[in-house]
């Protein structure tokens, strides 16, 4: 009997050798995902430049692989920041967000002479140009811009709307801008929007771009020596089978031939266009392995699995209502071994992995795979019912290997302190 495999590993052994719960991603997938936004790019014959949204699944490894794929990180905070620098990519590569950058992840983001520092707000702005003078130091900034344009995507992962803590709004946007000609170490490079994730539509993208472009050009106009027109992230998977997905090898061409003839219309040359692609990259390439632990029938009502992660290793379900497909590992699925269950999680609350689902006679010890995890579940765990976080585990052709340990007991206390009062009441 044949069990799964991912690429070329059996995933029954990559259970038994490394322990569930498990990440286990395929660098091969993080490739062909790069490549197939590089591909979309290419036949368009312009300038480019990919940014992967870190926020999605950020390790060292996965560090080195964009450098090694030549395109660059957008990191979200001084965290995601400081992992990209310690696994030694060329801060060049690097690009900061955030809505509310604290002045220490600014001045690391200066000191450390990142790409761009994405500004988010005028209040950052007034902080970088102090910041700037202090060090003397010039830096190149992208601003954050919410078009106004509503994806059609989950409500809690939609950013581009008017009603958003992010960016700045589309009618103060020049003004605020223009602050920086009096700014000595500001250099405005471009400007940036990101409508929201996980969408499979292509119309609101295209509508943003043809917004962000009218302003391009009027900040071309305001004397701005603009080069980049950055469209953010955003193009959605299909997480279960017949799910539609985001075709970017069509939305890519389609959306440069409409930015060539606007580009053309507004009389402009077209601009170095940005993307930054996460969950596109990342989700397809990765996977979680559990084990199922519990299975309770009820007689007329349902059959529940607990496997032993859930919740904290993927909290998708229990925030947007987020579907997965999942298979047994150890028994192929036939006309004659489906079962219908629910798949729920260890933590001490619903937690439900997948409301329903047909898996092949599910039985205690099974491995059971959630595919297509592989962005916004790591980078998302939690230590919830102090559950140690899962080891995550790269394949490649011939090899498999850890690169975040699991973690241990003696992690979840590490940063515990009891207080002096404490202890010595219990001498
Ligand atoms: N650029 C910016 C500025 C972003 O805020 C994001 C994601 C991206 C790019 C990448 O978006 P993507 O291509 O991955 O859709 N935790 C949620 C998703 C939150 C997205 C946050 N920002 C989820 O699990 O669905």
């Amino acid at each position: 009997m044949q069990n799964l495999f991912f690429e070329k590993h059996d995933l029954v052994e990559l259970a038994n050798k490394y322990k569930t719960p498990l990440f286990v991603f395929s660098e091969d997938r993080l490739r062909q995902n790069i490549q197939a936004i590089k591909k979309g790019f290419e036949v368009s014959g312009i300038a480019y430049e990919i940014n992967f949204a870190a926020k999605s699944f950020i390790t060292q490894a996965m560090c080195k692989i964009a450098e090694s794929e030549g395109i660059c990180l957008d990191v979200a905070s001084g965290g995601e920041l400081y992992t990209a620098l310690t696994a030694g990519v060329n801060p060049k590569i690097l690009s900061l967000h955030g809505n509310n950058k604290s002045i220490s992840e600014l001045t690391m983001a200066i000191e450390n002479h990142v790409g761009y520092i994405m500004v988010d707000s005028e209040n950052e702005l007034d902080r970088l140009n102090h910041l700037t003078q202090a060090f003397r130091q010039e830096v190149s900034v992208i601003f954050r811009i919410a078009p106004g344009v509503e994806a059609h995507t989950h409500e809690l992962i939609q950013t581009g709307k008017q009603d958003t803590k992010f960016g700045l709004p589309l009618k103060t946007a020049k003004a605020v801008i223009a602050k920086t000609k009096a700014m000595p170490y500001i250099n405005v490079e471009g400007i940036h929007c990101h409508i929201g994730s996980q969408i499979v539509d292509e119309d609101p993208f295209i509508k943003a771009a043809e917004k962000m472009l009218r302003l391009y050009k009027e900040l071309l106009e305001d004397g701005f020596k603009l080069t980049r027109l950055n469209l953010g992230g955003g193009f959605g998977i299909a997480y279960l089978p017949e799910d539609e997905a985001f075709d970017v090898s069509h939305y890519i061409p389609k959306m440069v031939d409409g930015l060539k003839a606007l580009a053309k219309t507004l009389d402009m040359a077209l601009p170095i266009i940005m993307v930054e692609p996460g969950r596109y990259i990342s989700a397809t390439a990765g996977i979680t392995l559990y084990t199922v632990g519990t299975i309770k029938e009820i007689p007329g009502i349902r059959t529940y699995i607990s496997v032993d992660g859930g919740m904290a290793d993927n909290p998708r379900p229990a925030l947007y209502d987020a579907k997965y497909n999942a298979r047994i590992c150890n028994r192929p699925l036939t006309k004659e071994n489906g079962k219908s269950v629910r798949v729920s999680g260890k933590a001490c609350e619903t937690d439900q992995l997948i409301d329903h689902i047909v898996l092949a006679d599910p039985r205690i010890g099974d491995i059971l795979v959630v595919e297509h995890t592989g962005a916004y579940g790591y980078t998302m765990s939690s230590n919830y019912n102090r559950l140690p976080r899962p080891a995550v585990v790269l394949l490649n052709d011939t090899k498999d290997e850890v690169i975040v340990e699991r973690e241990t007991y003696a992690d979840l206390i590490k940063n515990d302190r009891i207080p002096t009062w404490l202890k010595e009441r219990n001498v």
